[in-house]
């Protein structure tokens, strides 16, 4: 089905456009319109402009009033207060939109017309580590500003920059090499659980032998000359080690419901061809300066505790690159070579500074433009319910599997609890897609920046902010709609609206727009927030509305059609999170 363009305006939209166009005097001055409770909006603009125009704010709302345009839009608009105007759209205004939306399988999200390419860096754990709740953060919120950005119709590229490089694998190869049957499976199917605990075992041997024993160590700093030097049998040791920890990723990612593309796992390994002419080129433009046989870029406004500059080292004195002249190498590829006009970056915020001085000084070497954005999406700590980073009793990181796995055990015991016609398969099943969508819409309802207590409380509770509460909205009117019957949803812009049908109504047709404005500033937050009053509006609709009860034919495909419309919604907004809506519970 073709979508409709027009459908970018809500009626919040049209009106706007309206009032706009009565006071053509003001040029194009914003009537400041908003919901509101004595009538669908009021609109405040005419008092700051009145004050422009050196008028009466209530004589200027007057003259409004009187060159509107009778139209099947507004059903009144009154002057009131100092100038004020409340206005009444007309029921049927309101229905017509909502049919319209309907009929486009997009629900009336428009697409970008002029699409760019947005390279996001995302879910990016390290190798041979245990995954822990800060990649949750990266990996949820990643996914979801995909989801989001891709149904604009933004071109995407996702980027994992796993950690697969640095010279603490100089130690795990050399202890493979001389233990050299610790990662050998037999053609056998590995676990991710397995594939971890033989990833730990090895550091944790490896480790000691390197604080134990200096022969070791010595032999350990060699096998990281001979990684860096492209040794054939090193690198094939050190591939086998990123093999076992990504069948432990993907383990994680499918658990997480999160879908990885192999091709888009670029680690930080895969720009060791381009550090050494980074470091060439930022030193031949003199962006960077050896200071102390270190290569430096320096910033005035980046000083340490006691006032001294504290640069970025692109380069050690040692001649090893780190993590910043990969992340350097890494923007070149991307506006270079996948011809990014945005690089978005979903990392800690404790790592903003380094993206700051990343940015800085790939603006001083040319390869950022104008014409390129580059965008750190800052993401704040998980907490424990103590409002303290989340640790374990033993003051440990807490793994993230773990965690998973204790919310879908909760969520089973609700779906359990409440199931009535679930086999054992459903309720293991739908206990994933409550339990994982649970953590998810905790992560992703409140802004990225923020930071959030982990409370499994308060994720999996059947009332309130939670996806739990979505869920159950949406199998609800699932279960409407199939008991309906014979009848079917089917819009009467003739009938007048209820005060909750309004509301909901009213709300619906904000879906384009809070897409629109939750890909614009990477915000999925913005859409929790807007699918969490739409199962509020759609409740209290179905508490004051009879459905399958209600008087007539006709107002009974009425609201068969708002309560259709609303599940597709928040289908479809909860896909956009990366949440599964099941169709029973
Ligand atoms: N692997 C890093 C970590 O676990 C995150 C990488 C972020 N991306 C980047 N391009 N530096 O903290």
């Amino acid at each position: 089905m073709a979508q409709v363009p027009s459908l970018a305006s809500t009626v919040h939209q049209r009106i706007a456009d309206a009032l706009s166009a009565a006071l053509p005097e003001a040029g194009a001055a914003d009537p400041l319109l908003r919901r509101s409770d004595r009538a669908d909006f009021q609109a405040n603009g005419m008092l700051a402009l009145a004050k422009k125009l050196k008028g009466n704010p209530r004589e200027l709302a007057g003259k409004v009033v009187e060159r509107l345009p009778e139209d099947e839009l507004l059903a009144g608009v009154e002057v009131s207060g100092p100038g004020f105007l409340n206005v009444t759209v007309a029921d049927g205004a309101i229905t017509r939109t909502l049919a319209a939306r309907a009929a486009d399988e997009r629900l009336g999200v428009p697409l970008k017309e002029h699409p760019g390419t947005t390279v996001i860096d995302w879910a990016q754990p390290n190798v041979a580590k245990e995954m822990h709740v800060g990649h949750l953060r990266n990996s949820v919120i990643g996914n979801s500003v995909v989801k989001i950005l891709e149904f604009t119709g933004e071109k995407v590229v996702s980027r994992h920059h796993i950690g697969d490089w640095g010279t603490q694998f100089g130690m795990l190869i050399q202890f493979l090499i001389e233990h050299p049957h610790e990662l050998d499976h037999k053609d056998e199917q590995v676990s991710g659980e397995e594939a971890m605990s033989n990833l730990n075992r090895l550091y944790k041997a490896s480790r000691a032998l390197f604080d134990s024993d200096d022969a070791f160590k010595a032999r350990a700093r060699r096998r990281v000359v001979d990684l860096q030097a492209g040794d054939e049998e090193t690198l094939a040791l050190w591939q086998k080690f990123v093999d076992e920890s990504k069948i432990y990723f993907y383990s994680v990612f499918d658990k997480l419901d999160v879908e990885i593309r192999d091709e888009d796992i670029v680690g930080e390994s895969g720009y060791n061809d381009m550090l050494a002419e980074t470091c060439r080129l930022l030193e031949e433009s003199g962006v960077a300066v050896r200071s102390e046989g270190a290569l430096c870029v320096f910033f005035d406004d980046v000083k340490g505790p006691e006032g001294n500059p504290v640069p970025l080292i692109v380069q050690k004195s040692d001649g090893g690159f780190g993590y910043a002249a990969t992340d350097l190498s890494a923007i070149r590829d991307r506006v270079f070579n996948l011809k990014a006009d945005t690089l978005l970056y979903v990392v800690d915020v404790r790592q903003s500074l380094h993206f700051k001085m990343v940015f800085e000084t790939a603006r001083r070497a040319g390869w950022l433009t104008d014409d390129v954005k580059a965008v750190q999406l800052g993401f704040g700590t998980v907490l424990g319910k103590d409002g303290k980073p989340f640790k374990t009793r033993e003051g440990e990181t807490v793994r993230l599997v773990d965690l998973l796995d204790e919310a879908i055990d909760r969520a089973s015991a609700i779906v359990r609890d409440k199931a009535q016609d679930l086999t054992e398969e459903e309720i293991a099943e739908r206990g994933a897609q409550v339990g994982i969508g649970a953590v998810k819409y905790a992560d992703l309802s409140t802004s990225a920046a923020r930071d959030y207590k982990f409370d499994l409380d308060q994720m999996v509770s059947l009332n309130g902010d939670t996806s739990v509460y979505l869920q159950y909205a949406y199998a609800r009117i699932q279960s409407i709609l199939r008991k309906a019957g014979e009848a079917k949803p089917a819009a009467h812009p003739e009938l007048a609206l209820a005060p909750a049908e309004r509301a909901l109504g009213l709300h619906l047709d904000q879906f384009a727009a809070t897409v629109a404005e939750a890909a614009a500033e990477y915000a999925p937050h913005k859409l929790a927030g807007y699918l969490y009053q739409l199962a509020s509006l759609y409740t209290a609709f179905y508490d004051q509305c009879p459905v399958l009860r209600a008087e007539s034919a006709e107002l009974r495909e009425n609201r068969l059609f708002l309560c259709d419309l609303t599940a597709r919604t928040l289908r479809q907004g909860m896909a956009l999170l990366g949440i599964r809506t099941p169709e029973r519970l």
